[in-house]
């Protein structure tokens, strides 16, 4: 064996030589694993004993990548094409050995092999858009020729990760190999290729998949417009597009140049630095300073849910859908079944439209079993109580519970704020008490806030992290304050949206700001999804709101077919003539004077208070770090991703900027607006958020 450098190893196996790879985590494509590949890929096909080449990585994956910590700065050693290019060009053969994932920059190494072979588990894709990239070395040239163009768009404007039997069928994958022999399989695959004497299949040369897209513009104008409300605000997707339509119309040299401009002009932009910093953010939002990652945990085998409402079912899928068993609680037969259909009911759909087969259903559905006994929580290692949001009825559970449940079992409330360790000091094991935030749908939204309580242990916390994981969730450690994180910088906004519709601008004025600015809906869309009539109590209503009125008329909101907007019968809203008279009535009762308020002011009295208030929140030490604030914003609230985050936005916009408006605000309407120390502290040291 040849040690070429550090992370690359030479081997010469009969007449096949092994290029083996050794970098962890995830082989990126660091400037150490260009060289190596370089060196040891002119090295194998200069030996006349090697009849064949043999690309393979050692641990969990193959390349999963260009190095990403590398953007952004001096690209040292060989790069990236003089790599592929002394790949495709070799004089003899060479086949990729892919396991794990062959993503980004490991797939465009991989497409300049001849040959690939693949284990069943590996995961082929190009997942540059999700970082705000394309894939910049050859992938969106050679792609299409081998999957064609139409599949080649959806790989590469999803980044979906493709299965391996799935490349195979697409012609990206040659031959799927047993799963533990990949090795000796990809070494007797390249003896068979030359053996039969088959030639070094070049991907640059194959034109064939291209043809049928020729002089058919509609193509890419179809999938345009097919997927524009996913691609809205995204610069990337329309990048890779752009770079496939390339392909398609210029010679292969020049549609590397037009992939490399359009790469560049992404990697400098404003939106592919926030989705990398997001990248990262996500990761190290698992890190928890004081609780290391070889923190003891305990083994979650069966879960009890208290509560089968919307949040309790959809919180049981999540562990149905990883096969845990889950105890679903109830006080009435009623709204158990009613609870266990609902379930039924949500994988049924999802069965219909291909997402799990009807053998899933079942097998999940028979996961979940139903109980009107809290005595049935007996033997669970996980409690989760979904009830309503009252502090004597959790207290009356948790005091249940601490009777009921063996000792080690965790006892989790998925409360959206209330104090946790007021609902702990009932138990007589606090240690064991901590929050477990789902977001509604929690079968769907991706964040989990975890909430520390003052006596939560560490074991609990990394069982908790770990858990999260399992169930596809991103988890963010918060702390115990009135709202957590998420919500509590919500009241922000919210707040100042409300009280920007007392001063003149209208909901729909409002909803468009912010939806431009890249979230899915604005407040009283939202407010109209949810339902207005959300905590209002018909017989206490008294007109003292704009939403206590429009409740009255039974404007509830889309379910009763208007709300803030008016809808026609397939829900699309409509600015009402009615909610502006119900608005400006209101106006004239209370006195206030409406004025003309402009969509900057709008954007920044909804955006620059949440800003503020994150600033708090790391100040009293509620969250870790300012990035873990944007990863809870973005996971849970729709915070477009190509904006980083609150904190994030903030640092680009400017503190001072910032600053300087929330004290003129305050100068204005009051001490809402007050800056909090953290946010004075760093604009006079002349820092930012990512200083901390
Ligand atoms: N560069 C640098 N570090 C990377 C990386 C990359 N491409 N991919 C993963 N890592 C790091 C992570 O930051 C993490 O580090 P820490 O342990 O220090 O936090 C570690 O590797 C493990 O990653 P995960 O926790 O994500 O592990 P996982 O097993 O859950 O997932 C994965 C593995 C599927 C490979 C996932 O990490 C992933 O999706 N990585 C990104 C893949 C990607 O986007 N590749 C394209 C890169 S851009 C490119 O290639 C451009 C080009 O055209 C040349």
């Amino acid at each position: 064996m040849t040690e070429i450098n550090p992370v690359t190893d030479l081997t010469l196996e009969g007449d096949v030589a092994v290029v083996t790879l050794n970098s962890p985590p995830v082989n990126a494509l660091s400037a150490a694993v260009r060289d190596g590949l370089h060196q040891a890929f002119r090295k194998a096909d200069a030996d006349p004993a090697a009849k064949a080449i043999v690309l393979i990585c050692d641990g969990r994956t193959f390349i999963a990548g260009a190095d990403i910590t590398e953007f952004g700065g001096a690209m040292a050693g060989a790069s990236l094409p003089e790599v592929q290019d002394a790949i495709e060009g070799a004089s003899k053969p060479v086949v990729a050995a892919i396991h794990g994932t062959a993503l980004g920059g490991g797939l465009e190494v991989a497409l300049c092999a001849h040959y690939r072979v693949a284990v069943p588990s590996a995961r082929l894709g190009l997942p540059e858009v999700n970082l705000g990239l394309l894939p910049g070395a050859g992938g969106t040239q050679r792609l299409p020729r081998v999957v064609g163009v139409e599949t080649a768009l959806s790989m590469m404007t999803s980044g979906r990760h493709v299965p391996a039997k799935e490349a195979k069928e697409l012609g990206l994958v040659d031959e799927l190999v047993s799963e533990d022999k990949l090795r000796e399989e990809a070494i007797a695959f390249a003896k068979k290729v030359v053996a039969e004497g088959r030639p070094l299949r070049k991907i640059r040369d194959q034109n064939e998949k291209l043809e049928a897209a020729k002089g058919k513009p509609e193509i890419f104008e179809n999938f345009r417009k097919a997927n524009a409300r996913k691609f809205r605000g995204f610069l990337a997707p329309e990048y890779n597009i752009r770079c496939v339509e390339a392909a398609v119309n210029q010679p292969f040299e020049e549609g590397l140049a037009t992939e490399r401009k359009l790469f560049l002009e992404l990697m400098s932009g404003p939106q592919s630095a926030a989705q990398r910093y997001s990248f990262f953010a996500e990761r190290q939002a698992q890190k928890i300073p004081d609780v290391p990652d070889d923190t003891p945990t305990i083994p979650v085998n069966k879960v009890g849910i208290i509560g089968a409402g919307t949040m309790g079912g959809g919180i049981a899928m999540n562990f149905a859908n990883v096969g845990i068993p889950v105890v679903l609680i109830e006080v009435k037969q009623e709204a158990l079944d009613r609870g266990l259909a609902t379930i039924r009911k949500n994988y049924e759909r999802t069965a219909s439209r291909g997402g799990i087969t009807a053998q899933q259903v079942e097998e999940r559905c028979a996961l979940i079993t139903g109980s009107l006994e809290m005595e049935s929580l007996a033997d669970v290692d996980l409690v989760i109580e979904a009830v309503f949001e009252r502090m004597d009825i959790k207290k009356d559970i948790f005091t249940k519970l601490d009777a009921i449940c063996k000792p080690g079992a965790i006892l989790a409330t998925n409360t959206s704020g209330l104090d946790i360790d007021e609902i702990a000091a009932v138990t007589k094991r606090p240690e064991s008490v901590i929050g477990l935030h789902f977001f509604s749908p929690a079968n769907v939204m991706r964040l989990l806030e975890i909430v520390r309580a003052d006596h939560t242990s560490k074991e609990v916390i990394a069982t908790s992290m770990k858990l999260a994981k399992k169930i596809g969730k991103v988890a963010v450690l918060v702390g115990v304050c009135p709202g957590f994180v998420g919500n509590r910088i919500l009241g922000q906004r919210q707040r100042e949206a409300q009280k920007l519709v007392m001063e003149g601008a209208m909901p729909w004025d409002i909803d468009r700001v912010l939806y431009d600015f890249g979230f899915p809906m604005g407040p009283f869309a939202m407010s109209d999804l949810a339902g207005l009539d959300i905590g209002w109590v018909k017989e206490k209503s008294k007109g003292e709101s704009i939403r206590d009125v429009l409740c009255e008329m039974d404007r509830r909101g889309q379910k009763t077919g208007a709300g803030y907007y008016d809808y026609d019968e397939n829900r699309n809203a409509k600015p009402s003539p009615v909610t502006e008279k119900v608005i400006k009535d209101f106006i004239v009762k209370t006195g206030a004077n409406p004025r003309e308020v402009s969509d900057e002011e709008i954007l920044e009295r909804c955006i620059y208070p949440m800003i503020n208030e994150g600033a708090k929140i790391l100040e009293e030490g509620k969250a870790i770090r300012p990035s873990d604030i944007d990863v809870v914003w973005q996971n849970g609230y729709g915070w477009p991703v190509y904006r980083g985050g609150p904190m994030w936005y903030g640092d680009h916009v400017g503190l001072p900027k910032v600053l300087a408006k929330m004290k003129e605000f305050q100068a204005k309407m009051g001490d809402q607006f007050k800056p909090s120390p953290l946010l004075e502290k760093l604009v006079a040291e002349g820092k930012s958020f990512k200083d901390l």
